[in-house]
């Protein structure tokens, strides 16, 4: 089980490599899709600095609807291309904010957040969902960020089977 004393130290690229291996246990011998997504936002939550929001939207149909999350009660359905959320889902692509105000059509779910990084799920071609990080904070996300969580998105998808329902 998850043991551990404190949250992760050192460099980026060390905390997410200490971040990728926390996650390989709690996923080992688990494959459900919601616990280990549950698992993945507390863990990233718990992890990582500065942060105000951590968790998943699932495609279901052509909606991203709220998954499993850390943060404060959140907007229920995001459309692809609406918001941070929605852009990363329609381009399959990774969407570093570093200012969301500046950002257009971004949805305000937290005041709080300033920043923002949002992953893509992708199995294979397909679309599955995002992995959604907040901060209150301006530019709290570079690019060892979206690396270090594009790979705990992989980790993810191989340790889990895909969302029923
Ligand atoms: N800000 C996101 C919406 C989700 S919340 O941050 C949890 C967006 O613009 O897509």
């Amino acid at each position: 089980m998850f043991e551990t004393s404190g949250r992760p130290e050192g460099t980026k690229a060390e905390i997410y490599e200490e971040l990728a291996r926390q996650a390989s246990g709690l996923f080992h011998g688990e494959r459900d899709a919601i616990a280990n997504a549950a698992n993945l936002a507390a863990l990233i939550a718990w992890g990582l600095a500065d942060l105000n929001w951590a968790g998943f939207y699932i495609l279901r149909g052509d909606e991203l609807v709220l998954g499993p999350f850390v943060g404060k009660p959140a907007c229920v359905r995001i459309a692809p291309g609406r918001g941070v959320c929605g852009t990363a889902a329609a381009e399959r692509r990774s969407v570093l904010v570093e200012d969301v105000h500046a950002f257009p059509g971004h949805i305000a779910c937290d005041a709080a957040s300033a920043s923002e990084l949002v992953v893509p799920l992708l199995r294979g071609e397909r679309l599955v969902g995002v992995l959604d990080l907040d901060s209150p904070l301006k530019g709290r996300f570079d690019a060892e960020d979206q690396s270090g969580c594009e790979a705990l998105a992989r980790l993810y998808l191989a340790a889990s089977d895909p969302f029923q329902g």
